[in-house]
């Protein structure tokens, strides 16, 4: 029986993700991996989720923690991200912010919320690979979001409504980028904000790597500049995407939206009928380590990964081949490479797997269409510095070899 002639024709766009199918291969002991997206598990706050987990189980809470709870989200952790959203320049009640299982879901509620087939969808080029992933299920079309390129709003509107659809927001992650690594300047927020005016769309901020800043001056969120502008949260057409993965632990998937009470509000329908609530034991232990010093977690955790982020980048100096750019991320997981046009990562990474046990994510799997395919994506929170060094070495032979 052919099973998937009964899959419903969103299906379609929805692949095996190839960097899954990769990371399969890479469980050889000997193996160094760039290609992870993850944190590191040494840092994470153990002790911290044990006290809080056998507080939270106690007699006095398991009738909280074991129970179906609301939609919206355990009220204190709630509390305490208004608190929070309140330091990032954006002030607001808790009525505005929606607990969600990892801000992957709310990818997926936002791309529900307002994709129809044949939508426009302005996204980074490259993107968020799980991005595309949530927003592929609604059968988007995808275009570039590029603010200080020269294509007007007029022009990219004109495309979207031939293709069957209109723009309906742009995506973006301001501060050190997934796969890029890259960090908006205040006048590129500023231009992001101004184009969704003039394009009349929604913006959905993906700040998944805001704690995560190694140096330099912390940007305002692009939130918060147009509730400065709007002086009304409920006004804002930026709809700001944040997590815990980053910070304390993917495991626990906790992520959190802060919008417009109508947007919320209809996220709640969604939420309710996707998976009625986020794990409420996962939330009163998230509520518990964030209030127990969130902030001293990720100075320790900056600290770290600077280290890390500074070998890699000192191992590139070192040893890449002329011709080879990459990016110097000033906070967050990754770092960029470009090779010169022509060369294929993917062909780069069958060779350096084969030859010299070292991997990482081809670039092209970043891109909605077929570009980008002489990128690849390193990470260096993962690594110890010492896999750095050597697994950078070992790169720079593969390179050097690939460019002859
Ligand atoms: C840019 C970006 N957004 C969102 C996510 C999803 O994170 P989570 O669902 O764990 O909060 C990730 C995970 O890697 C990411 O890199």
């Amino acid at each position: 029986m052919k099973m998937d002639s009964f899959f419903a024709t969103r299906n379609s766009r929805m692949k095996a993700s190839e960097i899954r199918e990769l990371l399969k291969l890479l469980d050889q002991p000997d193996v160094i991996s760039f290609a992870g997206g993850i944190p590191d598990p040494a840092l994470f706050p153990a002790e911290k989720f044990r006290t809080a987990m056998a507080d939270v189980l106690s007699d006095q809470n398991q009738g909280l923690s074991l129970q179906y709870s609301t939609s919206e989200g355990f009220p204190p952790l709630r509390e305490w991200l208004a608190w929070r959203m309140k330091q990032l320049g954006v002030p607001c009640a808790a009525d505005n912010i929606l607990i969600t299982s990892g801000s992957q879901q709310a990818l997926d509620y936002l791309g529900k919320l307002f994709l129809s087939p044949n939508d426009t969808a302005l996204v980074g080029w490259p993107t968020y690979l799980g991005a595309l992933g949530a927003f592929n299920a609604y059968e988007p079309r995808y275009d570039r979001l590029d603010p200080m390129g020269n294509r007007s709003a007029a022009e990219m509107q004109a495309d979207a409504a031939a293709a069957g659809g209109r723009v309906k927001f742009s995506y973006l992650s301001p501060d050190f980028a997934n796969p890029t690594g890259i960090t908006l300047s205040l006048k590129e927020r500023q231009q992001v904000l101004a184009h969704a005016e003039a394009m009349d769309c929604m913006i959905i901020e993906d700040a998944a790597y805001q704690s995560l800043r190694y140096e330099g001056e912390e940007i305002p969120p692009i939130l918060s500049l147009e509730l400065a502008e709007k002086g009304d949260l409920n006004a804002c057409r930026t709809i700001y995407c944040g997590s815990f993965s980053k910070t304390l632990s993917p495991g626990l998937r906790i992520g959190w939206v802060c919008a417009a009470r109508s947007v919320i509000d209809q996220m709640v329908l969604l939420k309710q009928a996707g998976d009625l609530h986020t794990a409420t034991l996962n939330q009163m232990a998230v509520a518990h380590v964030a209030a127990d010093g969130f902030e001293d977690h990720t100075r320790l955790l900056c600290a770290h990964y600077k280290a890390r982020r500074d070998r890699m980048l000192a191992a590139l100096d070192r040893n890449m081949p002329k011709g080879v750019e990459w990016t110097r991320p000033e906070g967050g997981m990754f770092v960029w490479m470009t090779l010169p046009q022509g060369i294929d990562g993917a062909d780069v990474l069958k060779a350096a797997l084969r030859d010299e046990k070292v991997a990482f994510v081809p670039g092209g799997a970043f891109y909605p269409g077929e570009d980008g395919r002489n990128t690849l994506r390193l990470n260096f929170s993962s690594p110890n510095q010492a896999q750095i060094d050597e697994g950078i070495a070992r790169l720079g032979r593969v390179l050097r070899a690939a460019l002859g």
